[in-house]
C-alpha cells in the first residue's frame, strides 16, 4: 500500500514542494474546495485544496464529513490563517463513504450526552480524540514511573473466589445452567459442579494477590480491570474501571503517602509534557462548559493552571479526627447545607464532606489518615487506641477520593481476630494468612482509580467520558 505520511508530521513539516500522501476522514468540506482531514495523528486537521473546475462533480459530492478519503498531493505552504502548511490536490480517492443524511456527527458541537449514546463514533471528536491520547499518556507513565523505581509489573486475576474488599459488590462468574442449576441436598445451588467447583466472581481488587508478590519481589504493582456491581448511578463510578495497586514490602503508611504523592505527580508532569495540544484544547473546552454555570460556581483556576499548582504544592496531610472537627465547625454543617450532617466521630465521608476539605478549606489535595476501624477494610493495620487503623485516602479538588490505601496488618493474631469480627471467611483465605505465618513483614500499599486520575488530568465531569466503552447500571452498550 502506498505508504501515507501522518498529518501530525505533515503540519510540523516545511518541505514545501514535495508530493505526499494523507489518508484520513474528512471533517468539513467548505466552498467546493477546501477539505478539512483528521487522521487521528493529532487533533489538529489538514487542509486540502480541491480544484473544482477540474473535479468530477460526482467525486466531489462524495466529500461528506466523515468519509475516508486518500489523497496524493503537493505540499504547500499555506495562505490561509491558522495554518503553515496545506496539500494542493491531485489525485483524490474516496476509500469509503459516509451518507450525509444518515451519519450522526455533524460539523457542529454535540453534547456529551449525545455523544455518549453513539460512542462507537465519539472517537471521532477532537474532545474524544483528547481524552484517548491524554489517557494513553497517563497509563505509559504509569508503567514508566514503576518501571524506574524497579517494581515488578504483577498479573493478578480477573476471576476470583474471594472478595478483597469484603464488600459484597461482586459480579459472580458461572458456567452453571442458569434455568435449571444443580441443588444440593438442601437445595442450595451447588457450586462444586460449576466450572471452577466453587462460587466465583469477578476481582474487585488485585490487592491480596498482591501482597502475596510483594512479600517475596518486594516491591510490585498491578493495573487491571476491576468490577464492582455498586449500583452507584454517579459521575465518579464505573462497574468495570481500572485500577493501579502497588504493594511494597518493609514500608509503612509514611513510605506510602509518599509513593502516591510521587506516582500523582509524575505521571500529571508527564501528560503535561507529552499532550500540550490536547490539553490546551481540553483547557478551552472546560472553559466554555463553565460558561454555563454561575460565576460563583466556575472554577477559579483553569485546566492548566490546576495541573500546575498541583505539581507545585504538597499535599495537605491530616488525620480522620483532625477533619472531622474541621467539618463538624464548617459552614455548610452548622448551617445545614450539607446533605450528610456531620454529628459525630466515626461518620464516614460523602463526596460533599471530601470536597469541601479540598475545594473549600485547604484548596489543595488531601490525605486524610487515620480512619475509623468500622468503615474500613479487614486487612488495615490497627492503631493502638483501638479505634482506627493506618488508612489513607487522597483528595483531589473536583473528584473526591482517588486513592485509597493502607499499611497492612502483619500481626496474624490480630489480623485474625478482624477477620472473624467482620465474618471474613478466615479457612477461605488460608493462602491470604500463609504470608502472616511464614515470614511476616510491615508492608503497605493503595490503589488508585485510574478513571478518576483521567478525570481530573483532562477536566472532563462524567467519569462515563474518559474510558472508551463504559459499564454502569444498565450501560453495557458496544
Ligand atoms: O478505595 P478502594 O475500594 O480500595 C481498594 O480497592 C484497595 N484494595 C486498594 C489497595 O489498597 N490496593 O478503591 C481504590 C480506588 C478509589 O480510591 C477510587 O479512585 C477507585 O479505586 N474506585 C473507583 N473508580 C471508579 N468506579 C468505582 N466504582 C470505583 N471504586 C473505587
Ligand atoms: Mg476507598
Amino acid at each position: 500500500m502506498a505508504k501515507r505520511t501522518k498529518i501530525k508530521e505533515l503540519l510540523n513539516s516545511s518541505a514545501f514542494g514535495s508530493e505526499v500522501i494523507v489518508k484520513g476522514w474528512v471533517r468539513t468540506f467548505r466552498n467546493n474546495q477546501f477539505i478539512a482531514i483528521n487522521d487521528g495523528s493529532t487533533i489538529n486537521n489538514i487542509q486540502a485544496v480541491v480544484d473544482y473546475t477540474n473535479t468530477d462533480e460526482a467525486l466531489l459530492k462524495r466529500l461528506t464529513t466523515g468519509a475516508a478519503v486518500s489523497i496524493t498531493g503537493e505540499l504547500i505552504e499555506s495562505l490561509g490563517k491558522g495554518q503553515k502548511v496545506e496539500v494542493k490536490v491531485k489525485q483524490l480517492e474516496i476509500l469509503g463513504d459516509s451518507d450525509a443524511e444518515k451519519f450522526p456527527l455533524q460539523p457542529k458541537k454535540h453534547s456529551l450526552e449525545f455523544l455518549r449514546e453513539i460512542a462507537h463514533l465519539r472517537f471521532r471528536t477532537n474532545t474524544f480524540n483528547a481524552v484517548f491520547k491524554v489517557r494513553h499518556a497517563l497509563a505509559f507513565a504509569v508503567h514508566q514511573f514503576f518501571n524506574e523505581r524497579g517494581f515488578v509489573y504483577l498479573h493478578t486475576p480477573i476471576i476470583t473466589a474471594s472478595d478483597a474488599e469484603g464488600a459484597g459488590e461482586m459480579f459472580r462468574v458461572t458456567s452453571l445452567d442458569f434455568d435449571n442449576p444443580p441443588r444440593t441436598e438442601e437445595g442450595h445451588v451447588d457450586f462444586k459442579q460449576d466450572f471452577f467447583g466453587k462460587s466465583t466472581n469477578l476481582t474487585v481488587s488485585g490487592q491480596l494477590e498482591g501482597e502475596l508478590a510483594a512479600m517475596a519481589l518486594g516491591e510490585i504493582y498491578t493495573f487491571g480491570p476491576t468490577f464492582r456491581a455498586e449500583n452507584s448511578n454517579t459521575t465518579r463510578h464505573l462497574a468495570e474501571f481500572w485500577m493501579i495497586e502497588p504493594e511494597v514490602a518493609f514500608a509503612d503508611l509514611n513510605d506510602n503517602m509518599q509513593l502516591a504523592e510521587d506516582l500523582l505527580k509524575y505521571v500529571i508532569a508527564y501528560a503535561l509534557k507529552t499532550c500540550p495540544d490536547e490539553l490546551e484544547f481540553l483547557k478551552t473546552r472546560l472553559l466554555e462548559e463553565e460558561k454555563q454555570k454561575p460565576q460563583d460556581e466556575r472554577a477559579e483556576l483553569d485546566l492548566l493552571a490546576k495541573l500546575n499548582f498541583c505539581l507545585d504544592n504538597n499535599f495537605e496531610r491530616l488525620t480522620y479526627t483532625e477533619a472531622i472537627e474541621i467539618l463538624k465547625n464548617s459552614n455548610p454543617n452548622k448551617k445545614k447545607k450539607f446533605k450528610y450532617l456531620i454529628e459525630s466521630w466515626g461518620a464516614d465521608l460523602q463526596s460533599e464532606h471530601e470536597r469541601y476539605l479540598v475545594e473549600k478549606h485547604f484548596k489543595k489535595p488531601v490525605i486524610l489518615t487515620d480512619y475509623p476501624k468500622d468503615i474500613k477494610a479487614f486487612y488495615m493495620r490497627q492503631n493502638d487506641d483501638g479505634k482506627t487503623v493506618r488508612a489513607m485516602d487522597i483528595l483531589f479538588p473536583g473528584i473526591g477520593e482517588i486513592v485509597g490505601g493502607s499499611q497492612r496488618e502483619e500481626r496474624l493474631d490480630l489480623l485474625e481476630k478482624r477477620m472473624n469480627e467482620m465474618h471474613i471467611p478466615t479457612e477461605d483465605l488460608y493462602w491470604y494468612l500463609d504470608t502472616r505465618r511464614f515470614g511476616s513483614a510491615p508492608h503497605a500499599g493503595f490503589g488508585l482509580g485510574f478513571e478518576r486520575l483521567v478525570l481530573f488530568v483532562t477536566g472532563m465531569t462524567n467519569i462515563r467520558d474518559v474510558i472508551p466503552f463504559p459499564r454502569a447500571p444498565k450501560t453495557a452498550e458496544f
